[in-house]
């Protein structure tokens, strides 16, 4: 059997077994998989973000390393005031709190079980004036009375198969309406992500982001932080 194949039967038991392998990154703190109702302190220059983590909500409950990643670029690039920013894949809504916190109008997204924790998140960072929280499922139509947006953030959103063709209708059809910028950061930690990539190519060209001064430490990460671009 190939080592695809493999990591393909390993993944209908488990699809979420990639996102529990350790990573040794010197990102993120440590989260237990069995993490429950803490809170922790995190600095990203010139902000800095309360975020209560919770494993028992899903995945999307502890924080990701691209999202640090992520939140990091974002805060070094500087103040977003008068943007309107939608993040994917909120999870704890630690992206989206870090735009808010740069002075954006924010809208926070993810699946149903993890919008508490968003909502405690964005009153922990006192950011109910600019960060709203709304479920938002891929591939599902977007809310007819989505605000536009400037500027739509990922991170670490590619790791269940089913959901690729998903993930990648939602950023066409925000793309389409919006033409926004697409910042997209994305942990490789399996071959199969591979096929992720093969769906976005048809529908958003990328380059890597060139001024993020850390991007050769993150390449060793096998991290990549990426800017998509649709394809006309
Ligand atoms: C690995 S977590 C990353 C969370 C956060 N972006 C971060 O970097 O810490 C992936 C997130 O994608 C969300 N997600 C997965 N499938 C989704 C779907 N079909 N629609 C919307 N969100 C989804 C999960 O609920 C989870 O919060």
């Amino acid at each position: 059997m190939s080592a695809l194949a493999l990591e393909e039967q390993l993944d209908a038991i488990d699809p979420l077994r990639h996102l529990r392998q350790h990573d040794e990154l010197d990102l993120v703190p440590a989260q237990p998989p069995s993490v429950h109702n803490q809170t922790l302190e995190l600095a990203f220059p010139p902000v800095s973000i309360r975020l209560l983590v919770d494993a028992s909500p899903g995945c999307g409950g502890i924080a990701w390393p691209a999202g640090e990643v992520l939140s990091t670029y974002i805060a070094r690039r500087g103040s977003l005031q008068g943007k309107h920013v939608l993040e994917l894949g909120s999870g704890t809504g630690l992206v989206g709190l870090v735009a808010g916190m740069l002075g954006a109008d924010v809208c926070i997204t993810d699946q149903a079980p993890l919008l508490p924790i968003m909502e405690r998140n964005v009153a922990l960072n006192n950011l109910s004036d600019c960060v709203s929280v709304l479920e938002l499922n891929w591939g599902d139509p977007l809310p007819r009375n989505l605000p536009h947006f400037d500027l739509i953030l990922a991170a670490d959103c590619v790791y269940f198969e089913p959901a690729f063709p998903l993930l990648v209708q939602t950023l066409v059809d925000i793309a389409s309406r919006d033409d926004p910028e697409i910042l997209f950061c994305y942990k490789k930690r399996r071959k199969a992500d591979k096929r992720f990539f093969t769906m976005l190519k048809k529908k958003f060209s990328w380059e890597e982001a060139f001024d993020d001064p850390d991007r050769e430490k993150h390449g060793k990460d096998a991290i990549s932080l990426l800017r998509l671009a649709r394809r006309r």
